[in-house]
This record gives C-alpha cells, structure tokens and sequence, in this order.
C-alpha cells in the first residue's frame, strides 16, 4: 500500500513508519512539520530507504495537503500529527486548537477530495485511519474500563482538542461517506519519545542526579501500551477494521504513576548504578499536582481483540527495561534534543 503517514518524525510515528516500511512493505510518505517534538534522527535508518519519502510540511496547510495527496496517491492515511503533551496544553491551548482540530479538519477535506476523484479498486482500498487517545473519555473511579461506547468527557486542553477532532472524522464518515476508523490508545512507553513525557523525564532526571518529580501522590492510574505493538495494532486495524468503527488499543498492563517510577529507579540501580552506590529512588520528590489531572485510564481491548485478533505482544517487564537500556544506549539522541530549547523544566503549572 501506499501510505501517507502524519507526524512520522514524532514518538509513535517514528516506531509506526519504521514498521511499515521494514516489517510490512509499504512504501510511506511522511508528512510532519518537525515541531518541537519531531525529529528526523529518529528515522535515520531509512532515511535513504527506496520505500520512504518525507514531506516537511503543516497539516493546517490545505494547498499543500492537497498538492502531497494529488502527487502521492496514498491507498492509506494514517493520521498521527498533533501537540501532544498534557502539560503543554495548559500552557498554551491555541497550538492544540490549531494543528489537533484545524489541522485534521484540513487533513479530511483533502483526503475527501482525492477520496471522490477514486474509482474501482483505488475507491475500494482507500482508509482514513484517525489515531487518538483514551484521555477523551474523561476519568475513571477505582474500577471500570473504557469501551469504545463510553461517552466523551475530556477534561484538559489537550484531550479537548483531541475529542473535537475524533467527532470530526466520524462526522466525515457520516456526512461525506469517507472511509474513517478511530483508533483511541492509552500511554504509550518505548524508544524515541520525546523528554517531556513521564518514562523519559524519570530516567533522564535519575541520570543527571536531579530531582525525579512526582506529580501529587503519584496514586494517578494509567494504562501502559508498549509503542511497538500499538503501531502493529494500528496496522491491524487499517488492514482488517470495519470502516466507520472505534478500536479502542490497551496494554493490559495498569500501574500507579508512582509505582512505575519505583520501578525505573530499580531498573537503573541495576543498569547503570549510582556512583554513591545509593538507590535511585532517594531522588524521588513530590510536586505540586497538575490542575485537572484525571485519576485513572484504563482500556477495555476487547473489541480489538475478538474482531481483529490482536492483543499486545510485549511482556511489561522486559519492555520497561528494554525502554530503560534505550535511553541508556542512545544518549546522543536525547542529548541532541536538549541542547535545543526544551531542558527538561516543568510546564503545565497553570
Ligand atoms: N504518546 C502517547 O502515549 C499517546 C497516547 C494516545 C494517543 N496518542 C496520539 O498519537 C499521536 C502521536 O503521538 P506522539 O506521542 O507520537 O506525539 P509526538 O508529540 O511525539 O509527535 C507528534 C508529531 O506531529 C508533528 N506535528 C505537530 N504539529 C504538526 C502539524 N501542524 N503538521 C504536521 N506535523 C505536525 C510533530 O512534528 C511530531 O513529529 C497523537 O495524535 C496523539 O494524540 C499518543
């Protein structure tokens, strides 16, 4: 297939890219606007791949987005470009609005105009694949699992905009008949994500013999999916789902925020210890909680798993200390990104 993928150069884009070119392929064309949070080092190895073209170029654009579909003829879009960090959303809302909302708004207009010009096989093939998160549904209490039919109750900038822009594909589905999948997935964890997130910001901080931040009690719930098999499910579900359905993806694998920073600590008095021979847990400090910040997420993946037989692959415990011996190994990589602009600083204060 040909495939335009958006935001390639970012966290799952990168892994997901990757795996289309290499495991499954496809020829892709990856279409970002190298934000703070894209990079192309983090495709250096296909850059030069006869499967993989690369597009610097903003979704919010429509002439050019029409141009890159008119040229590329994608069978496939896979829809990843967005801001994407909480934190940021709080400290400005209007990048979120823009590129997550405008953004993909442009992104189904020109997907709809190349989709009405198909005929035959090409009308037949053509997907949309809207990739989202399960911040959308809003907060759990102690129990419970979100379903694909659990209302919309998002509660920060960043899943607002989020919401806003799942409604709009399915409305494209509806309205003009585009052939949409939503997929909404939980926090992902592996190679290449940006130095904002959580897994990141612990081992980095524990490295550098800072304070490792906690945010509140760390009793905040999520649901860890490991990216490489988040990018396999999305495969599955542009290859096997029903148009116009929502596959929601989980790890099976839930855990205290605080729990899992315990755990990275102990991953890297093993991996790389300290040279004071002290636990890397001595560094853990609590702050002062983000505002608005949802208890619990936690994923029923059902429906993926009985409809498109996929079910996370990765074993947690090796897939944390594979993260973990990453970020050891590619140090040049978060090295490079923190002499840019970002230094790992707390944002989201309000
Ligand atoms: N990371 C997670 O745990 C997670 C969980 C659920 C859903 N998601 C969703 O998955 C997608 C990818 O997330 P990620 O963590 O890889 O994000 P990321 O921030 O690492 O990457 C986003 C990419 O989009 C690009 N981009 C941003 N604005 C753009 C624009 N206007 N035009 C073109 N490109 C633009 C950036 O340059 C970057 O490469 C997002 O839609 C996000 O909402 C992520």
């Amino acid at each position: 297939m040909k495939i335009l993928v958006t935001g390639g150069a970012g966290f799952i884009g990168s892994n997901l890219v990757r795996l289309l070119v290499t495991s499954h392929s496809h020829e892709v064309l990856n279409v970002d606007l190298l934000t703070y949070a894209g990079n192309k080092h983090s495709l250096a190895d296909i850059q030069t791949h006869p499967s993989y073209r690369f597009a610097q170029a903003d979704i919010c654009d429509s002439s050019v987005m029409q141009k890159l579909f008119t040229e590329f003829q994608p069978d496939w879009v896979m829809h990843l470009a967005a801001e994407s960090h909480v934190d940021r959303s709080i400290d400005g809302p209007g990048a979120f609005i823009q590129t997550n909302i405008t953004g993909t708004f442009t992104l189904l207009q020109a997907a709809r105009a190349h989709y009405e010009k198909l005929n035959g096989a090409a009308r037949d093939r053509f997907r949309f694949l809207h990739v989202s998160t399960d911040e959308v549904y809003g907060t759990l209490g102690a129990t419970g699992l979100f379903t694909e039919e659990t209302p919309y109750d998002p509660h920060s900038p960043y899943s607002a905009s989020k919401a806003a822009s799942d409604h709009l594909a399915r409305a494209w589905a509806d309205t003009y008949g585009l052939p949409v999948l939503v997929t909404n997935c939980s926090n992902n964890y592996g190679p290449y994500q940006f130095p904002e997130k959580l897994i990141p910001v612990v081992i980095l901080k524990a490295l550098r013999g800072d304070p490792i931040p906690v945010y509140g009690k760390g009793e905040n719930i999520r649901d860890w999916l490991y990216v490489g098999d988040h990018a396999e499910a999305l495969h599955t579900v542009i290859a096997k789902g029903r148009i116009g359905q929502t596959y929601n993806i989980g790890g099976n694998n839930e855990r205290q925020n605080i729990d899992l920073v315990r755990l990275l600590c102990g991953l890297l008095d093993e991996l790389r210890p300290r040279t004071d021979g002290k636990p890397y847990s001595d560094q853990i400090t609590f702050v002062k909680d983000r505002p608005g910040h949802d208890l619990r997420y936690a994923i029923d993946a059902t429906k993926i798993k009985t409809e498109l037989g996929w079910t996370p692959k990765q074993d947690h415990t090796s897939g944390f200390r594979k993260t973990v011996q990453w970020y050891l190994d590619n140090e040049a990589w978060t090295t490079n990104i923190l002499n840019g602009s970002y230094k790992l600083e707390r944002l989201g204060k309000a």
